[in-house]
């Protein structure tokens, strides 16, 4: 369970967040909306402890995260996968590599086992014999993809995708969409995404989460969020 407890952070003269209360059940798919700059990534950061709150807690299976010291913050970003907003594979290496890297860097497992798990959750994304591309011979989904495995290949518990459909076009973005969905609810991950696509939103989440100014503006089913009568909910939802 992800739990954000009256959450506040200034960034240089910005109050990006400003009172941010949001718990997030066990298994469950949340999709947090809102303009650019309005403090997605910033709110995803606070979730794997790359940026501790001013004030308020930030909950991860009941434990606050900004309490622990660096060696036990670790253990819980093991749990947890993040899928960058700009991929951030590493270029130089290939995309058995890419997806091996973080089975190298905190198991002791022999080569052939980490093969296992590589080829694994290489299917799981539906991607086949592409192990020794590198990351410039992918298209923009298949980079997704990868990035997708390696975030899921420690065996993430919960799962972080910053907008994953940016720079694809309409089919990849729906299709990289359904296969988080699909892929979060196989693994029984604990997923939050970050959004400013409407439809592919409505696609993925279990709930949604509307943010701006630093305040949730909304929070529910794609239902309750056609009939808000709220001005900015409305204009955002409709745009
Ligand atoms: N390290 C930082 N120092 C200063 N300001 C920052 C920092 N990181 C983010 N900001 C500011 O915080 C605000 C929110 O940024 P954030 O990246 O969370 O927006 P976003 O909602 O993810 O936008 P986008 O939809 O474009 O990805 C922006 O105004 C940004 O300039
Ligand atoms: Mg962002």
């Amino acid at each position: 369970m992800i739990k954000m407890e009256d959450v506040y952070k200034k960034l240089g003269q910005q109050q990006v967040l400003a009172g941010i209360s949001l718990t997030i059940a066990e298994g469950e798919i949340v999709v947090v909306m809102g303009p650019s700059g309005t403090g997605k990534t910033v709110l995803l950061k606070h979730l794997n402890g790359l940026l501790h709150p001013d004030r308020g807690r930030v909950f991860i299976d009941g434990v606050d995260i900004s309490r622990l010291n660096d060696e036990d913050l670790l253990e819980v970003r093991k749990r947890m996968g993040y899928l960058f907003q700009e991929g951030a594979l590493y270029d130089f290496m290939d995309v058995f590599d890419n997806v091996a890297f973080p089975l190298r860097e905190h198991t002791d497992w022999s080569e052939e086992k980490i093969a296992d798990r590589v080829h694994e959750v290489l299917e799981m994304v539906d991607l086949h014999e592409v192990d020794r591309k590198l990351p410039s011979e992918l298209s923009g989904g298949m980079k997704k993809r990868v990035g997708l495995a390696r975030a899921i290949v420690l065996g993430a518990k919960i799962l972080l995708c910053d907008e994953p459909t940016t720079g694809l076009d309409s089919i990849h973005s729906r299709d990289i969409s359904k296969l988080i969905r699909a892929v979060a609810r196989k693994i029984k991950a604990t997923t939050v995404i970050t959004s400013h696509d409407i439809a592919n939103s409505f696609r993925i989440a279990d709930r949604l989460v509307l943010i701006n100014d630093g305040h949730i503006s909304a929070m529910g089913t794609k239902e309750d969020m056609d009939s808000n009568p709220d001005p900015f909910v409305r204009e955002f939802m409709h745009a």
